[in-house]
């Protein structure tokens, strides 16, 4: 497998380094399967020019939206994880302006961009307030181009807490009431947020898990798809597009994190890149009977 830097058709994995308006024009029409992005939040982060506001991102997201919706499939999705942007210490939830732009832009289209899901991807650790409870969440928000689209639940699904319980009552009584797979993840992700001691953590100030974007991918692709991440920073979406064996296009304008973003991917590939594993927190009484996973469910975990 090579990492190409532009696109090219025959291309596995192409990382490029430069703006990604430019990076839309090498991309044909409906050739993107999944696009998965953090961008910037004009918060004055290194990465963004101090002058940038809510306005800039407005503009930003109105700028690039023509070319994320022709370069995506019908039936394809998007993912758009975003936090909040603060001024004034008034707080404005970006995923309000993502759905208003996406959705009003693409309202008049034969297939128009349709919210799916809002996840709340809630994490540990951050910064302490004084003067508001202390923001320990972001969201992600999964819109699908038009009616159709991939979801692989079973991809996805995590342990039960108590995957003993039975149905006590109805048709299905004396039956174990959960799915032996494990269940929904629900749309609420309790995923650690990357902090200095994360092992996945990097230079970059505003890294994403790969567990984060590894279960968007699982859920919302089909092998090989084509992964889009055009504000890449650190590569996470690519590496995780790497280990589920997706092909990755991914556009970084500083040439410092677009390094980081090469060899991360690169790592991917020849499979030493650490990663934290995506290990739900759940604390079931031990002692309880039902909190014991039953051989049955077992067997259909193992394939058997
Ligand atoms: C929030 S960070 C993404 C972090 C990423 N999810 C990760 O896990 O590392 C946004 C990134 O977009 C990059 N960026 C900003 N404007 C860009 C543009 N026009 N084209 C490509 N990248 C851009 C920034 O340099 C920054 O690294």
């Amino acid at each position: 497998m090579k990492i190409y830097k532009h696109y090219n058709d025959k291309f596995q994995n192409v990382l490029y380094c430069g703006d990604c308006k430019k990076f839309f024009k090498e991309i044909p029409d409906e050739s993107v399967d999944l696009i998965i992005t953090s961008p910037p939040y004009c918060m004055g982060k290194a990465y963004e020019d101090p002058a940038d506001d809510i306005e800039t991102f407005k503009k930003q997201h109105m700028e690039i939206f023509p070319d994320i919706y022709r370069i995506l499939k019908p039936g394809g999705s998007v993912c758009w994880q975003v936090g909040y942007h603060i001024s004034e210490s008034c707080i404005i939830p970006l995923d309000f302006i993502v759905y208003d732009i996406f959705t009003n832009l693409s309202k008049d289209k034969i297939f128009p961009l349709i919210l799916r899901n809002r996840i709340i991807w809630t994490f540990g650790h951050g910064l302490n307030s004084v003067k508001r409870f202390s923001g320990r969440h972001e969201t992600i928000l999964w819109f699908t181009k038009g009616d159709q689209k991939i979801f692989n639940l079973d991809a996805v699904r995590i342990p039960q807490k108590y995957p003993g319980k039975k149905s006590y009552r109805g048709p299905h009584k004396g039956e174990f009431s959960g799915n032996p797979l494990g269940k929904n993840p629900s749309d609420v992700w309790d995923i650690p947020n990357v902090k200095a001691n994360h092992i996945e953590k990097t230079n970059h100030p505003c890294q994403y898990p790969i567990a984060l974007p590894q279960r968007l991918i699982r859920a919302l692709s089909d092998a090989q798809a084509v992964v889009l991440d055009p504000f890449m920073g650190s590569g996470t979406t690519g590496a995780a597009a790497v280990i589920e064996k997706r092909r990755f296009l991914g556009a970084e304008l500083n040439e410092q994190y677009y390094n980081i973003a090469f060899e991360r991917v690169s790592m991917a590939m020849e499979g030493t890149l650490k990663i934290r594993e995506d290990k739900p927190a759940i604390k079931p009484n031990l002692n309880s009977a039902v909190a014991q996973l039953p051989n049955e469910f077992k067997m259909a975990r193992e394939g058997k």
